[in-house]
């Protein structure tokens, strides 16, 4: 059994592959953090207990004392993990132990996205319960542990059962006190077309945080952090991660308070938030996952990608092979007719690709991206059989369609905006800021959803759509609602995010033959939250092979590739400018979900013939490419190279890509020694006759032959035999 508790001394052990987590009771009914590491033989409550009882030494210690879930009010000085304000206007609380219920299983979160179980034997769940008498507020915390995952998923509900309103000021989804403070901070930040670019800080005293107040998980930060002992890699040393399954506004921060502790949470951004409870209502807040790896960021990410991967996805593409595509946009932006698009879905069906996607600018009269989002209706004068015309010609050619929509959206220039200017995103009476010449519906109206859900769903039932890409290309400015009480202005971002998740619920289950990827902007949005309703993201408006490299790795700490959409764009690549071969250019899309967006009629014979010969490559190794396990050799960010691994789970097969940035003169081969393989095995090497040893390749290496030139690419295909 996974969760044990000791009534004799009142603590709590979760256990899940080989990961302890441990909570304790205190002499004061306080639910205190004890330990979160490697598995303990016998771990003795006492022996930490004691160390902490100075905490009750002196009149203001609660700074010394780890707890589950710190309150605001007391001698506990740093950030708590949630705050409320009461009728009387006083926001200071106190939660103590009250019970806890113990099963198997796993559930639901109403209305939200979260990792599940197929079957209830897979994890076992605790909700302990918490509560502060004087106000009449209940705290239930949730922690589910993985049989076969080193990770928790945690989330807390809040209940008011005082007869007077509560409001929610702060609400984590986790809170984790570590007893020191020796750590380096991960996070993974950018900007637009330069996401998830890793960047590590060793904590200091004070706050450190990242966080979104665009009202989308955002571009510039993943809600996603990590705390690892010094010196760890790839390979070796302890790493806890914090990842949040949601896509609004959100903060993650670590604290290192004055005793040299660091107090990590992650959850909604209190910032301009807040949630009134009636009396007996409920407050849920997001998941959150947090894992414990003592094998190095290899260890964390395979525990990321594994979970993420087949207990947050679903649908029947979870497990499925996924289509070559060819998208448009890049190729002709909003310029384009029927005639345009069936030369290129017939020069890409002759290259062996599957599936169309019509991307931008095919509604409304959407000539630039200054008019229309909100008429989801065909533009005849681009597509004068309409969609339905247009994906029966597509299908002719033996290809699947697939049909770009941004629903979330609404342009000033368009008749839904001129018959419900209110139905956006506003505060009355101030300027309506536009961004990209857009406005963004307000989504935490439920008939703003309901409408968006019958307009989908009649758009996606008027032809054959086996694919659709859900873009969203603007954050929230304004906040506020007309649907809303003046008290309850500050829920707008969050009910918009509930709105969103309802909308995508029940579109994507109305839907289920059709695959769904999600988009911001390219990589705006790519979170667990999205991930659970879509099973793959369009990992980033930056479409350059170098680019790429950096953009994928960085993805790849949390998510798995089966979830990144990477494409072969034009030369010079149009965000910036740069010339790599077309080589280059596929194998790194040939690292994640491969798909083209260029005018396929305008390359050059010998391309064509390259890129036939990669499409038909990748088919071939596809399941092993999108579901095998990933392993980071090589950083981008540390140097001139990028190499990874993908590796079958028998490890009867592998891949080895290995990427050179910049040319050097004098330079010599590359040896690289391989990891995750199998070192009793022999492999070998496709194309070739060359046999390896799985321990020469591990211990001895491989020689990468040196390449002349900048921007140079190997793709090795290994075979047991
Ligand atoms: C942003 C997306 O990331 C692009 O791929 C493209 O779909 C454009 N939006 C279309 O407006």
């Amino acid at each position: 059994m996974p969760i044990f508790f000791d009534e004799s001394k009142k603590t709590f052990n979760l256990f899940s592959k080989d990961m302890q987590y441990t909570m304790y009771v205190d002499q004061n009914e306080r639910l205190c953090h004890a330990y979160w590491g490697k598995k303990i033989r016998a771990l003795d409550i006492d022996h930490i207990a004691n160390f902490y009882k100075m905490a009750y030494g002196s009149n203001l210690s609660l700074e010394l004392l780890p707890q589950e879930y710190p309150a605001y009010g007391g001698t506990d000085f740093r950030s708590p993990a949630y705050q409320v304000q009461f009728e009387d206007g006083s926001t200071v609380s106190d939660l103590k132990y009250a019970g806890y219920k113990i099963y198997d299983g796993k559930p639901k979160l109403d209305g939200l996205p979260a990792t599940y179980v197929e079957d209830e034997d897979e994890a076992q769940t605790i909700e302990i319960y918490l509560h502060d008498g004087i106000g009449g507020l209940g705290v239930t915390l949730t922690y589910t542990v993985f049989e076969k995952f080193q990770a928790i998923a945690r989330s807390v509900r809040f209940k008011n059962e005082s007869s007077k309103q509560i409001k929610i000021l702060r609400a984590s989804s986790a809170n984790v006190d570590f007893e020191d403070d020796d750590f380096v901070m991960i996070q993974l930040s950018g900007a637009w077309a330069r996401e998830r670019n890793i960047v590590k800080r060793h904590l200091v005293s004070g706050i450190q945080s990242i966080e979104s107040r665009r009202g989308a998980s955002s571009h510039q930060q993943n809600p996603f952090i990590a705390l690892a002992r010094p010196n760890t890699d790839e390979w070796e040393g302890e790493v806890y991660g914090f990842s949040l399954v949601y896509s609004g506004n959100f903060l993650a921060q670590v604290e290192v308070g004055q005793y040299e502790s660091a107090r990590a949470s992650i959850g909604i951004n209190p910032f301009d938030f807040s949630w009134l409870l009636e009396p007996s209502e409920t407050f849920q807040t997001p998941e959150a996952v947090i894992t414990y790896s003592y094998e190095g960021f290899n260890g964390m990410s395979q525990t990321y990608h594994k979970l993420y991967g087949t207990r947050l996805a679903r649908g029947k593409y979870r497990d499925a092979e996924r289509p070559v595509l060819v998208n448009n946009w890049e190729a002709t932006y909003f310029n384009f007719n029927e005639e345009k698009l069936l030369t290129i879905a017939k020069e890409a069906k002759t290259l062996g690709i599957e599936l169309f996607v019509l991307d931008d600018g095919w509604f409304g009269r959407r000539d630039a991206d200054n008019s229309s989002l909100g008429d989801w209706f065909v533009d005849k004068r681009k597509l004068p059989e309409g969609l339905d015309g247009l994906a029966k010609k597509i299908n002719e050619i033996g290809m699947k369609f697939g049909l770009w929509i941004e629903p979330e959206m609404v342009s000033p220039d368009s008749d839904l905006y001129r018959a419900h200017p209110e139905w956006c995103i506003h505060v009355n009476g101030r300027e309506r800021n536009l961004s990209r010449n857009q406005l963004v519906l307000d989504f935490s109206r439920q008939d703003v959803c309901d409408y968006m859900i019958k307009t989908i769903s009649e758009l996606l039932r008027s032809a054959n759509v086996s694919y659709v890409k859900w873009d969203m290309n603007r954050n929230m400015t304004e906040i506020g609602s007309d649907a809303l009480p003046p008290e309850r202005q500050r829920e707008t971002a969050h009910r918009y995010i509930l709105g969103l998740y309802r909308v995508m619920d029940v579109v994507t289950s109305s839907f289920p033959n059709v695959l769904f990827e999600s988009c911001a902007g390219g990589g705006g949005r790519f979170d667990p939250g999205m991930l659970y309703y879509m099973p793959q993201t369009w990992t980033s408006d930056d479409t350059d092979a170098i680019e790429r490299l950096k953009i994928q790795y960085g993805t790849s700490y949390v998510y798995p590739q089966v979830m990144m959409g990477s494409h072969v764009s034009d030369v010079p690549n149009h965000q910036v400018g740069r010339v790599t071969s077309v080589e280059i250019r596929s194998h790194v899309a040939m690292s994640a979900n491969m798909g083209f967006e260029l005018d396929l009629t305008k390359i050059s014979e010998d391309e064509k013939v390259k890129v036939k010969s990669y499409i038909s490559e990748y088919k071939k190794m596809r399941k092993l490419i999108q579901f095998g396990n990933f392993y980071r050799l090589l950083s981008p960010f540390d140097g001139n190279e990028a190499a990874w691994m993908i590796i079958d789970e028998k490890k009867d097969e592998f891949l080895l890509y290995h990427f050179k940035i910049l040319g050097m003169p004098n330079a010599k081969n590359k040896r690289l020694r391989l990891k995750g393989i199998s070192t009793d095995k022999n492999y070998k090497l496709e194309g070739t006759d060359e046999i390896y040893g799985g321990d020469e390749l591990t211990f001895e290496g491989i020689t990468i032959p040196y390449r002349h030139g900048d921007f140079q690419s190997a793709l090795m295909h290994f075979i047991s035999i």
